[in-house]
């Protein structure tokens, strides 16, 4: 006989227990998003205590083999632990950097500023770790078709694990919103992409119903299967910083799967006893693609949905973020906080992180930029440590890093541009 199993799939508002094999992501009692909770308790007995549990974690780290050396499967016990390790499919994805710059811990005006650079997973964002959950979970299940609505990496990731999985897939995506790495990505995965005449919260309503009847396995962050693998992003950092929790993360937030994944790791983490106490937690939006700021700012009274407008931050160009209870709930339990900024103010942190070494994408800059904004406020001290979520590489965004460089008409204040000379020694010695 197998062991009682360690997770539930529960209704975030009304508790309703929905079976964990299920591919309908909605409470089918009131319609609310769905939540994997975990029996603490039996988490607890699998870790086997804090500290051996960090030392497992660790060792895992020094392997050579899969799953151990993911960043997000050596901490299995806290991701899916009801989950064979045998149906995992990984490329592996994780184990990404933390960097400290000086030149940006200045120029953001806070001391202990870190950048977890989610860029450097296997497609190049932070997508990877909850499609890493969510592929192999569709795998345990016995899915045979994947889909997703996406602005460009979710889309991406998707495609890489299901070529991986052997499953075919689908992506919506938004027609000409999505930059064209993005799209070469899930073309390139063999992915039957689908590019519709409308924006990302069009591509997501369509998507709903095409997966609504459950044949076709849903991939979005309303899966709540995902979210338990990108909850692995912040228990990284935990570790990188000695299991210790910083005092602020800050994040970009689009659909909102990634603060809510977020708040739900560090809740989990501090439940269990591996950390001792919570941070606080900052979303930040485009200023044209900004309802949950909007919500925010209206002390969550009710919910806003937009029509997003153009913004560089192409990715979390979202009007309607479908994981909306789950952020706000995160907001409001960790003391946290919305901020936004415009184009211009994320373009130029954008530079400054890409001067300093760290290629980040214009929706990591809306968060790096937000951070500056918060310093400058007064919300975060200046002694306080930070650390900010880079979501995407910056090379899957050339055509805003170009322009920005390229384009005298445009405001920079770091352009860059590359000097065409005549090939000769004196040229160059002259550009010098
Ligand atoms: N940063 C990047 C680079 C993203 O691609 C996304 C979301 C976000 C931030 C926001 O994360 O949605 O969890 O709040 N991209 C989704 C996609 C919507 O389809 O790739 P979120």
């Amino acid at each position: 006989m197998s062991a009682a199993p360690s997770s539930t799939l529960r209704c975030i508002a009304c508790q309703h227990e929905e079976p964990t094999t299920t591919a309908r992501f909605r409470c089918s009692a009131c319609g609310d998003l769905l939540a994997v909770e975990h029996d603490l308790e039996t988490l607890a007995a699998k870790l086997g205590g804090v500290d051996v549990a960090k030392g497992r974690f660790a060792a895992r780290r020094q392997s050579v083999r899969l799953p151990d050396i993911s960043g997000v499967w050596r901490f299995r016990e806290l991701i899916l632990p009801d989950l064979p390790t045998d149906n995992i499919i990984s490329l592996p994805e994780g184990n990404t950097p933390l960097y400290r710059r000086r030149q940006l811990a200045r120029w953001a005006g806070i001391r202990d500023l870190a950048i977890k650079h989610e860029g450097e997973n296997p497609t190049l964002s932070f997508k990877d770790r909850g499609m890493t959950a969510g592929v192999s979970w569709a795998n345990h299940v016995g899915a045979r078709r994947v889909a997703c609505a996406s602005t460009g990496d979710t889309s991406a990731a998707m495609a890489a694990y299901a070529a991986a999985a052997e499953l075919p897939a689908v992506v919506l995506l938004p027609h000409e919103k999505v930059s064209a790495e993005q799209l070469a990505q899930p073309i390139s995965y063999a992915a039957k992409v689908l590019a519709l005449e409308t924006d990302f919260d069009g591509c997501m309503a369509l998507v709903r119903e095409l997966t609504e009847s459950g044949e076709i396995y849903l991939l979005n962050s309303m899966n709540p299967f995902r979210i338990e693998g990108q909850k692995a992003i912040g228990i990284e950092v935990i570790e990188q910083l000695g299991w210790r929790a910083p005092d602020w993360f800050v994040i970009p937030v689009g659909n909102a799967g990634n603060i809510s994944a977020l708040g739900k790791g560090l809740r989990e983490l501090h439940a269990l006893g591996l950390i001792d106490r919570l941070p606080r937690v900052a979303g930040a939006q485009a200023q044209l693609a900004d309802p949950f700021y909007l919500a925010y700012k209206d002390t969550f009274t009710e919910r806003k949905r937009i029509q997003a407008g153009v913004t560089i931050a192409s990715a979390i160009r979202i009007g309607d973020p479908v994981s909306y209870d789950k952020a706000r709930q995160v907001v409001q339990s960790f003391d946290g906080v919305v901020t936004e900024v415009d184009d211009d103010t994320a373009l130029e942190a954008k530079a400054a992180c890409d001067a300093a070494g760290v290629h980040i994408c214009p929706n990591s800059a809306v968060a790096v930029a937000g951070a500056a904004r918060l310093r400058a406020e007064g919300t975060i001290g200046a002694d306080e440590r930070v650390v900010v979520i880079a979501t995407a590489h910056g090379a899957k965004f050339a055509s805003t890093t170009l322009p920005y460089h390229l384009d005298a008409s445009l405001p920079g204040e770091r352009k860059n541009p590359p000097q065409v000379m005549e090939a000769t020694l004196e040229r160059v010695l002259e550009a010098l």
